[in-house]
């Protein structure tokens, strides 16, 4: 396992030793971090602790049932106390990047339903300023070379000049979410100086389902190291 790997998985041992306690109610995040993070819950839930767990993406479904935890419909658990889920970059004020996996519309809507989000990551994620990890917008499919262009106006509005747009693929195909639409990557380099504002724009646009800016939900973060220490920051 790499180093990186083993940060993820510090992180994900320190969010339940800090934030977890029997008889929560939790969202489980997706990406590998959150992965790591499920595939440790499951032991202590084999332990005896008690939780009631929604999940924000088909895979995390799987790895949950997987290791024993029981997944409860989103329809039905109510608000949930905590989600725990991992960015793919994170500034000082908990502004996120979210979405390289394609699930940024359900973790959006979990994180969301929930008193409070903590991000957990290793030290890599960690950015001055977002956007050299290319930006997900979740569009519908039809026409949706129009809502490209509007996006690159919005872009180009919020001071991004000369971003390019790319619809996501994977295996010659483009990429279908788990609600059936598709994601335009933004690569815009690390210049997102007020993703706040950007954030609300680009989910104005007609055919923009959702974005992977998470700028107000994160209370704090907990950072695996490569030393294999770790830190809570809020
Ligand atoms: C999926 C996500 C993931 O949470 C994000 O991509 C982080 O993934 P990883 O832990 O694998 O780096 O937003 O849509």
């Amino acid at each position: 396992m790499s180093q990186q790997d083993e940060a993820k998985k510090v992180a994900g041992r320190r969010v339940i030793a800090d934030f977890i306690h029997d008889g929560m109610k939790l969202g489980l995040g997706s990406g590998t971090t959150s992965h790591f993070f499920v595939r440790e819950l499951g032991k202590h839930v084999a332990g005896g602790l008690r939780l009631t767990c929604t999940t924000t993406s088909r895979s995390t479904n799987d790895v949950a049932r997987e290791v024993g935890i029981e997944i409860t419909d989103p329809n039905e658990i109510g608000e949930l106390d905590l989600t725990v889920d991992g960015p793919d970059e994170i500034d000082h004020r908990f502004a996120m990047i979210k979405g390289g996996g394609a699930c940024l519309l359900w973790e959006k809507i979990i994180a969301h339903a929930s008193k409070q989000m903590i991000c957990i990551c290793d030290e890599t994620k960690i950015v001055e300023r977002l956007g050299s990890f290319p930006l997900p917008v979740e569009v519908v499919q039809f026409a949706w070379k129009q809502t490209e262009r509007m996006v690159a106006g919005a872009l180009a509005r919020h001071g991004i000049k000369g971003a390019t747009i790319t619809r996501r693929m994977r295996d010659g195909q483009p990429v279908v979410t788990d609600s059936g639409n598709f994601i335009l990557d933004c690569h815009c380099g690390p210049v997102i100086a007020d993703p706040a504002p950007l954030e609300i724009a680009l989910n104005q646009i007609p055919g923009v389902v959702e974005n992977g800016l998470f700028t107000r939900e994160a209370a704090g973060m907990v950072v695996g190291c490569f030393d294999g220490t770790s830190y809570v920051k809020m």
